[in-house]
C-alpha cells in the first residue's frame, strides 16, 4: 500500500472511495460539512437527519455513486464526539476505511484527516492506522486468500500544510506502523515455527535490514555468566535458549559513565505450557503469544533504527520455552541468578519474571541507566484492568508520567498499579532470598516486586500487557489475533 499526501480539492479526487469522518454533533449542525453536503446536493444531510447513519465512532456508511464527487463511492466514518476525538481515534478511524476498503476490493482510497490535529501528526497517525489495518493473520490457509490489499491511501487536508513535513510525517507513521506488524507476526507465529533460535534469527536477518545489529548469547555464555533463574526456565525444553541484545547500528556504544542508556528488555517465551506446573488445556495455545513483549521490543527497536532518535537505546530479549520434561526444573528449587540473588521457584508457570530477572541485571551491567521491561506477565493483571489497559508499575516516575500522557496519541491504554514495599512480605521465601510467587491477592504487583529485586535501583518502569497482547474478536479497524501492543508506546516515548 502507497501512503502519500494529496493536495487539491477532495470534490475532483478520482478513487474507489472518498472517506469522510463525521463527528456525532454534526448530526444537528451540519455547518462544517456545509461543503460536503452542498457538493453532494444534500445527501448527506439527508443520510444524517433520516438516522440511517448516526456517526458513532468506527461505525461507517457507503454512499455509491454521490452526485457532485469524481469518487465512486462516499465513505462516511462515524468519529464519534468531537470533544472526545484524541490522535488515537483518528488512527482507528484511517484504518476502518482501509478495511472497508479492503473488504470491497477498493484500490484506491482517499481519507479526509478531520479532527483539528496539527495535519503532521494528523498524517501520522492515519498513516499508522492505515499500514495496521491492512495486516492479515492468516498467512496459513491454503486455500483461496482474495488480494484485498488497497494500493494507495491518499491523505486529504483542508487546511494547508507543508508538504516536506507531511511527507516526512507519512514515513514516519508508515514505520510505525511496519515495525507494530512485524511484533503481530511474530505473536502470531505458532510456537513450533517460531523458537527461541528462529526469534533469533529473524531478530538478525529483519533486524539488519532496519539498521540494527543483534548479539545473541548462547546457552553455554548464559552458563558463564550465570544467568541460572533464565536457564531453569528453558531446561525443560529440547529448544535452546537465547539471549537476544540489539542495537542500533548507527548509535556507537558509550562508555559506562557516559550519559543515558535506555534498555528495552520484552519476555520471550514462546510458548509457555507451565512447565512441571502445567496449565489447564483450555486456552493453552494462546500461550504461543507469552512472547509479545519481546517482539514489541523487536518491534520498537526495528522503527526506532530508522527513526534516528536522541537517547541511545537498546533492547533485550530473553527467549525461552517453558515446557516440562525430565530436566524441567520443579516446584521447590533454588536457582542463583545472574545478580547473585538465590531465588526458590515454587510455581514453574511463574517463569516471566525469571527470564526477566536475569535479562534486567545483565542490562544495568551493559551500561542501563533506565530500564523499561514490557511482558505478558500475570493473569492477575487481566482481573484487575482487562482488555482496556496494561498495568504499569515502576520506580521512574517521570518516565511514567510520559507514558501515561502519551496514550491519548498511541492509543495504547496504561494505567498505574501501586508498587509499596510492603508488597515485598508476599514473595520471601524461607529457604532463599526471595520466591517466585505470592499469594492470591495481588499478583499483578508482587510480579512486580519479584522483578525491582533485580533492577536495584536503576529507574525502572514495567508493562504488564498480558492482557493486551491478543484480540480475541478484532475490530473494525483490525484483524483478531496479535495486537502488536507496546510498539507504538516504547516508539513514541523514545523518539
Ligand atoms: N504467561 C503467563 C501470564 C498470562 C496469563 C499471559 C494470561 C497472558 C494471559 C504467566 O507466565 C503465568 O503463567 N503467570 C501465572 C503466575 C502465577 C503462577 C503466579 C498466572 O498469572 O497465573
Ligand atoms: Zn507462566
Ligand atoms: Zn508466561
Amino acid at each position: 500500500m502507497q501512503i502519500e499526501f494529496r493536495p487539491g480539492d477532495f470534490r475532483s479526487i478520482a478513487c474507489d472511495i472518498l472517506a469522510f469522518p463525521v463527528f456525532e454533533e454534526e448530526n444537528k449542525d451540519f455547518t462544517s460539512l456545509e461543503s460536503l453536503d452542498k457538493a453532494t446536493r444534500g445527501i448527506v444531510r439527508s443520510v444524517l437527519s433520516s438516522r440511517e447513519f448516526k456517526p458513532e465512532l468506527h461505525q461507517s456508511c457507503k454512499i455509491y455513486q454521490p452526485a457532485g464527487l469524481k469518487a465512486r463511492c462516499l465513505l462516511l466514518l462515524g468519529a464519534g464526539k468531537k470533544s472526545q476525538f484524541e490522535p488515537a481515534r483518528l488512527r482507528e478511524i484511517a484504518g476502518v476505511a482501509v478495511r472497508v476498503a479492503g473488504s470491497s476490493s477498493a484500490k484506491n482510497v482517499a481519507f479526509f484527516c478531520r479532527g483539528g490535529h496539527p495535519a503532521d501528526l494528523s498524517a501520522r497517525v492515519s498513516a499508522e492506522g492505515a499500514v495496521y489495518a491492512n495486516y492479515e493473520s492468516d498467512i496459513y490457509k491454503t486455500g483461496d486468500r482474495e488480494p484485498r490489499d488497497v494500493e494507495n491511501f491518499w491523505l486529504l487536508f483542508d487546511k494547508k500544510g507543508s508538504r516536506e513535513a507531511l511527507r516526512e510525517a507519512i514515513r514516519r507513521g508508515v514505520i510505525v506502523g511496519d515495525a507494530t506488524n512485524l511484533a503481530r507476526t511474530l505473536a502470531n507465529e505458532p510456537s513450533n515455527i517460531l523458537t527461541p533460535s528462529q526469534f533469533a534469527v529473524r531478530a538478525s536477518t529483519e533486524g539488519a535490514r532496519a539498521g540494527l545489529s543483534a548479539q545473541i548469547l548462547e546457552r553455554e555464555e548464559m552458563e558463564k555468566l550465570g544467568m541460572n533463574a533464565l536457564l531453569a526456565v528453558g531446561r525443560g525444553s529440547e529448544e535452546p535458549p537465547k539471549l537476544i541484545i540489539l542495537r542500533i547500528a548507527e548509535q556507537k556504544p558509550r562508555k559506562r559513565s557516559r550519559g543515558p542508556l535506555f534498555a528495552l528488555v520484552g519476555k520471550g517465551v514462546t510458548f509457555d505450557s507451565g512447565g512441571i506446573s502445567i496449565k489447564p488445556a483450555e486456552k493453552m495455545d494462546e500461550m504461543k503469544a507469552d512472547m509479545s513483549g519481546g517482539a514489541a521490543v523487536f518491534g520498537a527497536m526495528t522503527a526506532l533504527a530508522q527513526l534516528h532518535p536522541r537517547v541511545p537505546v537498546i533492547g533485550l530479549i530473553p527467549a525461552v520455552e517453558n515446557l516440562p520434561s525430565g530436566k524441567a526444573a520443579k516446584p521447590g528449587d533454588v536457582v542463583k541468578s545472574f545478580l547473585g540473588k538465590t531465588v526458590e521457584i515454587v510455581n514453574t508457570d511463574a517463569e516471566g519474571r525469571l527470564i526477566l530477572a536475569d535479562a534486567l541485571a545483565y542490562a544495568r551491567t551493559l551500561g542501563a541507566t533506565n530500564i523499561i521491561d514490557i511482558a505478558t506477565l500475570t493473569g492477575a493483571c487481566v482481573v484487575a484492568l482487562g482488555h482496556v489497559n496494561a498495568g504499569m508499575l515502576g520506580t521512574d516516575q517521570t518516565t511514567i508520567g510520559r507514558l501515561r500522557s502519551n496514550c491519548r496519541v498511541t492509543g495504547e491504554g496504561l494505567w498505574q498499579l501501586p508498587l509499596d514495599d510492603e508488597y515485598r512480605k508476599a514473595i520471601r521465601s524461607e529457604i532463599a532470598d526471595i520466591k517466585n510467587v505470592g499469594d492470591r491477592w495481588g499478583g499483578a504487583i508482587t510480579a512486580a516486586k519479584f522483578l525491582q529485586e533485580f533492577t536495584e535501583n536503576t529507574p525502572w518502569v514495567h508493562l504488564d500487557i498480558a492482557g493486551m497482547d491478543l484480540d480475541h474478536d478484532g475490530k473494525p479497524f483490525a484483524c483478531k489475533g496479535a495486537t502488536g501492543f507496546g510498539v507504538r508506546t516504547l516508539v513514541h516515548l523514545l523518539q
